[in-house]
């Protein structure tokens, strides 16, 4: 710099230099406006932008999200392009590492609540758009994201590298020929950007997906992301290629099921922005996953119950009084749920308020989403502009806080009356959906910790079993076979 000023003459030359070099460099680096588009698109159909955004901040992908984990919980990064706590130092080979193999550019590992066991099956493609998008297309915000603290043992990142070694599949989607291009697609967007299973697909004692269950139900707190393997008992087998897609898009299929919680979610953020070619291709998918029929399904969820005709064939409502405090079970439905659903659970002919018989949420065995549905509400944008709203009774219900009594009563009526009445709904249920769930074994961790050192020690031998069995089979592959004597 204090030899530039001295010599000018050198510092026009150095500043041409520069200047030459860096439009060369610009021009290297700039990625075309169809790619950025590209990677815009993909960045909403894998969904970055709902665990990467505080709601309402008006800071897209500047992270502090917090995602509840039975571990505790986990603050998403901020992946905008500031150098100053985004990902604005990252080359494509750092955010490649990050997006699917789950390793940050300083070389921590990160927690599976980022779904890098999914993007692992992206194409370098699609990570080049979406690094390009995020890069390009997307204002910097300042300021690193709130910082995960997990217990011990959760907090050792390291611990991760074995998660990884047992539970992740690091090679990316091949084409099967065998299959459309439709399919492959559908398979695409499903397994990899959707990122389905996370929801839908149960887990192991480790969190991880169990493998031979791919997409037969998973529990996701006080919300339960039902089967849709294509069993058309308890999948979704029943449904048509139209109702499936405009379920996908828009969480609403008349008499047959309303999209609340965590789908509402996937729906307003990033399914519903897909084109309809993409949606066709989930779809026929979905229709080929291997079905895995629960024994107690008789029939599909959404085949349960018929809206009733009058208030005088509702069993239990002969005794509705209009007292100023509802007790039974159908004064407690005709005073907060009727108004809107109606008496007769038919709810209205507009499909603003849907019905309650013929909806999946009250055939379904397990009820989570019934309970969660009551406690916490339904409070969503529909495509066209309008706006899907329940009031929650829980404990933040602005209209009127139930007990657990009163819900597990409400809930057993509705189910009674308008869906599949085999399913019984009990108090303390709703006390662990206001808990937020059942915690799964690994959250009771910190006090049993003697005994997952063990289970770590082990699980560190079979890491290692399983690396020298792949090693060696890679090994016998390479060996030409001996010729036939
Ligand atoms: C289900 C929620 C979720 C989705 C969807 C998601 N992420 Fe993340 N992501 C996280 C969380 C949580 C972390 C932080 C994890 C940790 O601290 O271990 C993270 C971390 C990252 C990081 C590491 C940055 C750093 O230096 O800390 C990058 C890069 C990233 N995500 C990119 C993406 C992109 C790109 C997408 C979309 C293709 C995406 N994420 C979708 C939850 C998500
Ligand atoms: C963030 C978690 C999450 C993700 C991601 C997710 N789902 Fe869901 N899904 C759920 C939950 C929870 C429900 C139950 C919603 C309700 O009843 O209100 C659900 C419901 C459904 C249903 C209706 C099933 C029924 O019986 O009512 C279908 C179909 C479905 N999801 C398909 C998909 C597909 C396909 C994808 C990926 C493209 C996907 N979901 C991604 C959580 C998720
Ligand atoms: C102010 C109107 C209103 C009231 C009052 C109301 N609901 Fe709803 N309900 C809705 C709307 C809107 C939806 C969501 C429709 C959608 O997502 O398309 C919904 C959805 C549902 C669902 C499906 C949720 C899911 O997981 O898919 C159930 C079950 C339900 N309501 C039951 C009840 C019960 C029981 C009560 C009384 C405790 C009640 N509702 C009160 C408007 C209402």
């Amino acid at each position: 710099m204090l030899i530039c000023a001295v010599f000018p003459a050198w510092r026009a030359v150095g500043l041409a230099v520069l200047l030459a070099t860096s439009s060369l460099a610009l021009a290297d680096a700039l990625p075309s406006p169809e790619q950025i588009k590209h990677g815009e698109y993909l960045a909403r159909a894998a969904d970055c932008i709902a665990c990467h955004s505080v709601p309402h901040s008006n800071k897209p992908f500047a992270g502090g999200y917090g995602i509840a984990s039975p571990l505790g919980t986990i603050y998403s990064s901020n992946i905008t392009p500031s150098v100053n706590g985004g990902i604005g130092d990252y080359t494509l080979a750092d955010f490649d590492n990050a997006l699917r193999k789950g390793i940050r550019k300083d070389g921590a590992h990160l927690y599976p609540a980022m779904p890098y066991t999914s993007y692992a099956k992206m194409t370098s493609d699609d990570v080049a758009a979406l690094y390009a998008y995020l890069m390009h297309g997307v204002a910097p915000v300042d300021g690193a994201a709130r910082k995960t603290r997990l217990p011990f043992p959760f907090n050792i990142r390291l611990s991760m590298a074995m998660w990884n070694g047992l539970f992740l599949d690091p090679k990316p989607l091949e084409t099967d020929s065998a299959k459309s291009a439709e399919w492959n697609r559908g398979r695409y967007l499903v397994d990899a950007l959707e990122h389905c299973s996370a929801c839908h697909t149960p887990r192991n004692v480790f969190m991880a997906e169990k493998q031979g269950a791919a997409f037969a139900g998973g529990q996701l707190g006080a919300w339960y992301a039902p089967n849709i393997t294509s069993d058309a008992a308890s999948g979704i087998g029943g449904w048509s290629d139209a109702e499936l897609m405009q379920y996908l898009k828009s969480g609403h299929v008349p008499r047959k099921a309303a999209a609340a919680g965590p789908m509402a979610e996937a729906v307003s953020n990033s399914l519903s922005y897909l084109t309809d070619t993409d949606l066709q291709a989930i779809a026929t998918y979905l229709k080929t996953i291997n079905p895995v029929r629960d024994g107690n399904d008789i029939k599909p969820a959404f085949a349960w119950g018929s809206p009733a005709n009058d208030d005088a064939t509702l069993r239990g409502t002969s005794g509705v009084t209009q007292s100023s405090k509802p007790t039974s079970a159908a004064e407690l439905f005709s005073a907060n749920c009727a108004s809107c659903h109606q008496t007769t659970g038919s709810g209205t002919s507009d499909g603003a308020y849907p019905s309650l018989s013929n909806n999946t949420t009250l055939g379904h065995a397990n009820a989570s989403n019934l309970i969660a549905a009551i406690l916490y509400g339904v409070d969503r944008p529909l495509p066209d502009g309008r706006h899907a709203f329940m009031p929650g009774f829980g404990p933040n219900s602005l209209v009127n806080p139930l007990s657990d009594t009163d819900i597990a009563a409400l809930a057993n009526y509705t189910l009674r009356q308008f869906g599949n009445a085999a399913v019984q709904v009990t108090a303390g249920d709703v006390t662990t959906a206001r808990k937020g769930g059942e915690p799964p074994l690994l959250a009771k961790v910190p006090k049993i910790l003697p005994i997952v050192l063990v289970v770590i020690a082990l699980l560190l031998v079979l890491a290692i079993w399983r690396g020298m069995r792949r090693r060696r089979l890679r090994v016998i592959r390479a060996t030409p076979a001996p010729h036939a004597s």
